[in-house]
């Protein structure tokens, strides 16, 4: 019994981690950004927002500044930008409102749970901006959805070993039906040679009655 409880604590610990894991949503947040470029030309400090589609404007308060790289912690008051959902993309941009006709696009994309490899996601456009986005709750998904290198590799050697364990029975196979091959071979002979023996005895014997007589 004693030996079953820290078992049970830790089969349950994986079971608790992969249900939360189930159920935690894939949370986006903004990393780092540094922009190139801004569009407005009246207004010297731009609004750029950032915002999926047919969900709500997020406003990135603190980047004003062109080639200025801007680090987040994720814990900021507008994080996270957008949540996941599984294995689904959503079709995202950054933005920079404009006062007088329709809102500036620095760049439109699809932000995919399976492009945080290691949680991390670098979007970067030529002349417009660079940023580095994180999901730590998406590397789950990759792990699951595809091999992750290391399971693959850990797949290898399985394959390996059971090539090596085929190998051996094989080998062993053959061995076991060489030797039953040659132990019959040696019985036959046996056999033959006392059967031959017998003969010449009996014959002997034959001759031995002949000679009684
Ligand atoms: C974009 O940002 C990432 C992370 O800061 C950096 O590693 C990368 O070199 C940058 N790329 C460009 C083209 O500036």
């Amino acid at each position: 019994m004693r030996k079953i409880q820290p078992r049970l604590l830790l089969i349950s610990c994986i079971l608790l981690r992969s249900i939360s894991g189930i159920f935690s949503s894939r949370s986006v947040i903004l990393s780092s950004i540094e922009i190139f470029n801004t569009h407005e030309l009246l207004s010297p400090k731009p609004i750029i927002y950032f915002q999926c589609h047919g969900e709500k404007k997020i406003i990135l308060p603190d980047v004003k500044e062109k080639h200025i790289v801007y680090k987040f912690k994720g814990v900021e008051s507008w994080q996270p930008l957008a949540e996941l959902p599984d294995k689904k993309c959503k079709r995202c941009g950054l933005y920079e409102s404009d006062s007088v006709k329709s809102d500036d696009i620095f760049d439109e994309w699809e932000l995919c749970p399976d492009e945080f490899l290691d949680g991390n996601c670098i979007h970067y456009k030529e002349k417009e901006f660079n940023s580095t986005f994180t999901c730590t709750e998406c590397i789950t998904i990759i792990g699951a959805a595809k091999p992750s290198p290391k399971a693959d590799s850990s797949n290898k050697k399985l394959n390996l070993a059971m090539a090596i364990l085929l190998g051996v029975l094989t080998i062993l196979l053959v061995a076991v039906g060489t030797f039953g091959m040659y132990k019959y071979w040696q019985r036959r002979r046996r056999e033959q040679h006392q059967a031959r023996f017998l003969k010449l005895f009996e014959e002997g014997d034959d001759i031995e009655d002949e000679l009684e007589f």
